[in-house]
């Protein structure tokens, strides 16, 4: 995008050039480098384009009672920046995919069909379900292949979302545009007071940031000129340019008093923290995995890569609302949180509200139903998770190796703690987890969840209640990772077996090959 970034290629280039040619410059040049690298596009918007939404996916009733989706992969192009041609991946469109809906009790069967030129596999992020069908790495979808999976939806009421997880690839694939949401509905959503028609007053929001090169095309450059001179390890695409379910300058028609947003930071590794220049207080809904208790009000909230939340913003008659992400609390020091993107400030959405509005339902004090907190049994096991650069407790990715043997259905206590000065997310497959405690302390309501994935704090630890479910399988893993997708890439993924209780000893510590992917239908 040329007027957001200006002129950062060329600089860099300059700047290589002075590390060569010697050090005398090199302060001056590294002072332009850092004022560089604070990106805003705070008043350079206009907000001039309508928002899209992504369309539902309408299920087929199939013969044994199951809802039956069909996805379809393949290479597009898209007009992602006004008047320019991006090529992009999509499902079932040139960009991003379908809005998967779903209630807790359904049956349903996905069909993929993978018309990439890639091999890739689809993950259900968040989703409970079997190892064999969670769309990690050992279910990959050749091209031109078609995986079916299906399991029955048993969790509480949440938004998730669904994207490629091919080992060593994850970034590209997202990023390039294959991300889609999946909202469960439940009884208790169902019947909560909440903004509930989807595209109208209940509005997933996939919140990207990309880079462009000048004809349109996607600029996968990364921040490695950074990594190398300080040493650090690549943190992969920090993008320049904001796009909100593939809609560049956006904004969204509001017709009644209250709007729920379906938050997704679906981006490689951008964290934003969400909130208004008025100030206004939202109100958070619900976390990751489920309805808080109540509605937490807040005037800002942080969402590290692959986190959601659902927030209910009120609006006025003929007002304009801005959704801004405010310069994040990354808990990293300076001067290393600017090339993190700590700096940076992007307006995400307008929300344009009609001169009249239809009244919503008032928020209720208690949501019924809402997941109760995790609870811990005394004897729970612990594990400790080391995050530090690239590697989780000093090993990389092994496909073959089982780092960790839980009990099905146990709830345990996860330790994790970042170990350097750099930006990890944490997210688990197949479990919920509360935050227990950060660097010791108990967080705000808001904060604990429930939750798939968890931003990682300044230098210290987090402590999760993880509960796991009873699905077994002694021979597929879940993964557990950073969801900064360069680093996920790059090795700093686990994995773990979830088995009957009184087979944890003797469960296999190595694992062969590809489990239920595209080749075993
Ligand atoms: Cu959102 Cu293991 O991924
Ligand atoms: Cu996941
Ligand atoms: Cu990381």
């Amino acid at each position: 995008m040329t007027p957001a970034r200006p002129g950062r290629r060329r600089f860099l280039k300059i700047a290589g050039v002075t590390v060569v040619v010697g050090g005398s410059g090199w302060g001056a040049n590294w002072l332009s480098v850092y004022s560089d690298h604070q990106i805003s596009n705070v008043g350079k918007l206009k907000f001039r384009n309508r928002l899209r939404v992504p369309e539902l996916l309408d299920p087929k009733p199939s013969g044994d009672g199951r809802k039956q989706y069909t996805l379809k992969l393949a290479e597009g192009t898209s007009e992602l920046l006004p008047g320019k041609k991006t090529k992009t991946w999509g499902a079932n469109g040139p960009y991003l995919a379908p809005t998967i809906r779903a209630r807790r009790g359904d049956k349903v069967s996905m069909t993929v069909h993978n018309g990439l030129p890639d091999a890739t596999t689809l993950h259900w992020h968040g989703m409970h379900l079997p190892p064999a069908m969670d769309g990690g790495p050992h279910q990959m979808i050749e091209r031109d292949g078609t995986w079916k999976p299906q399991w029955t939806v048993h969790q509480p009421a949440c938004t998730l979302w669904y994207h490629p997880h091919p080992h060593g690839s994850t970034a590209g694939h997202v990023y390039r545009g294959i991300a889609g949401m999946i909202i469960l509905d439940d009884e208790h959503s169902t019947g909560a007071p909440l903004p509930s028609r989807y595209g109208v007053d209940d509005l997933p929001l996939v919140i990207q940031d990309k880079n462009f090169h000048d004809d349109g095309s996607l600029d996968f450059g990364e921040s490695s000129f950074f990594d190398t001179i300080a040493g650090m390890d690549p943190l992969g695409i920090l993008g320049d340019t904001i796009i909100v379910n593939g809609t560049y300058d956006p904004y969204f028609h509001v017709t009644t008093t209250r709007v729920r947003l379906r938050l997704l930071n679906g981006s490689n590794a951008r964290v934003y923290q969400l909130g208004f220049p008025d100030e206004r207080t939202f109100h958070l809904v619900a976390a990751e995995n489920g309805l808080l208790p109540r509605p937490r009000p807040l005037t800002r909230l942080q969402l590290g890569p692959g986190e959601r939340a659902e927030i209910v913003v009120e609006c006025k008659p003929g007002e304009q609302a801005v959704l801004r992400s405010f310069a994040p609390d990354l808990g990293i020091g300076f001067p290393t949180d600017r090339f993190h993107g700590g700096d940076d400030t992007f307006d995400i959405l307008a929300l344009r509200a009609a001169k009249t509005l239809r009244p919503s339902p008032a928020l209720p004090t208690r949501f019924a139903g809402a997941p109760a907190p995790i609870k811990v049994p005394n004897d729970a096991k612990v594990r400790k998770f080391h995050f530090v650069g690239t590697q989780i407790n000093g090993k990389s990715m092994d496909i073959n190796r089982v780092d960790e043997v839980v009990a099905a259905g146990a709830t345990e206590i996860w330790e994790i703690d970042r170990g350097d000065g750099t930006l990890h997310s944490f997210h688990v497959h197949g479990a919920t987890f509360n935050v227990l405690d950060v660097d010791g302390e108990q967080p705000p309501e808001e904060a604990r969840g429930p939750k798939d994935t968890v931003y990682l704090p300044e230098s210290g630890k987090v402590r999760l209640a993880v509960r796991f479910d009873t699905l077994t399988d002694d021979r597929v893993p879940y993964m557990y990772h950073c969801h900064v997708l360069r680093h996920e890439d790059d090795g700093m993924m686990g994995q773990f077996l979830v088995v009957a209780p009184d087979a944890v000893d003797r469960a296999p510590r190595t694992i062969e090959g590809s489990h239920g992917g595209s080749g075993h239908h």
